[in-house]
């Protein structure tokens, strides 16, 4: 099969496009068809080398953690999902990535494609709309009434988390430079802020919840922000120091997105049902995903990159 893998550590440059054997799917998986594969940031910080830490990588290696597909077969043993079911995931990050013509999945971070999205923007969803649902309702408590300060909300996950609390009948507030602020109106913000000329804390306080996906000075200047009890929930570590947040008299804390076929059901639904729109920023063919790291490295995209791979 067709796959994009890298050998070392680098620059987008040392993603080739090769032909690579086709994996077998072990006990408890499904082989996926890949159709499309959604880019995120964590892509190209594993490629760069800049999460060693975090994420193991045995060369050569298959990045990309969005995927949607159909299901070809199934490992020994699985069985949730038939031959043919149009399907998609975050699938672990410790495997071999969706950046290919197929990709083995365990059948438990499966669930089947929201019916009203197409394969490319079935592959948007995955990662980012599971990290805003997990860090608003799981690791967040949001709930109707409160106010929430979502950073880089024109982003991929920004882009979900604004709508996501906007119809759990939070306030949304949200920051962005001004060629994201009808966009994110048309999402449910109900304030934006330019971050390019406006400093955040001189407009918005005693907030509930800040969601913070941009760490450094940005979550330091939130910490004032919320109100006695609020809470900080940030998607980049290293994470805040316990005492840090207990000198503001708030919460914090950090997580790494989780798969779960449950809330991506859930999430399926919303997007059903109209609630829930995917926006893209860029579509690539999988030979492009260079370029795609590229684009997405600029950190200004709005919504999501995928690679259409059929
Ligand atoms: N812990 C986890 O499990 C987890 C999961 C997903 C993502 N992450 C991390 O979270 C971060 C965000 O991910 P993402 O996929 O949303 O990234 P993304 O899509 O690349 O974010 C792009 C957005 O960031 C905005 N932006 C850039 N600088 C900004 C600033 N100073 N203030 C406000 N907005 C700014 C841009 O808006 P403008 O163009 O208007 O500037 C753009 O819309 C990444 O670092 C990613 O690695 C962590």
């Amino acid at each position: 099969m067709k796959a994009i893998r890298f050998y070392e550590y680098g620059g987008p440059e040392v993603l080739k496009y090769e032909d690579v054997p086709k994996p077998e799917p072990g006990p408890g998986d499904v082989l996926v068809r890949v159709h499309a594969a959604g880019i995120n940031p964590v892509d190209w910080k594993i490629r760069a080398g800049l999460a060693k830490g975090l994420i193991p990588v045995s060369f050569p290696a298959i990045l990309g953690w969005d995927v949607s597909g159909v299901v070809e077969v199934n490992g020994p043993g699985a069985s949730r999902f038939h031959p043919g079911d149009e399907v998609y995931s975050r699938p672990d990050l410790g495997r071999p990535g969706a950046y290919a013509e197929y990709i083995a999945v365990r059948e438990s971070e499966l669930a089947l494609k929201p019916k009203t999205l197409d394969h490319v923007h079935a592959a948007a969803v995955p990662l980012t709309a599971l990290t805003a649902w997990q860090a608003l309702f799981d690791h967040g408590g949001l709930t109707a009434g409160h106010t929430i300060l979502i950073h880089a909300a024109a982003g991929g996950v920004g882009s979900f988390a604004v709508q996501m609390a906007h119809w759990k009948g939070a306030r949304v507030v949200g920051t962005a430079s001004a060629r994201n602020h009808d966009y994110l109106k048309e999402l449910g913000c109900d304030e934006v802020i330019d971050y390019t000329t406006t400093r955040f804390e001189d407009v918005v306080h005693d907030v509930d919840m800040v969601l913070d996906t941009m760490s450094g000075e940005t979550r330091a200047r939130s910490w004032g922000e919320l109100k006695k009890g609020g809470i900080l929930v940030t998607i980049l570590g290293p994470g805040p120091a316990p005492e840090e947040a207990a000198s503001h008299g708030v919460r914090a804390t950090l997580f790494l997105v989780g798969s779960n076929p449950q809330q991506l059901a859930e999430i399926g639904g919303l997007i059903d049902a109209g609630i829930i729109k995917v926006h893209l920023d860029a579509v690539l063919p999988l030979a492009e995903a260079a370029r795609a790291h590229e684009l997405s490295a600029t950190e200004h995209a709005r919504g999501k990159i995928v690679l259409k791979v059929v």
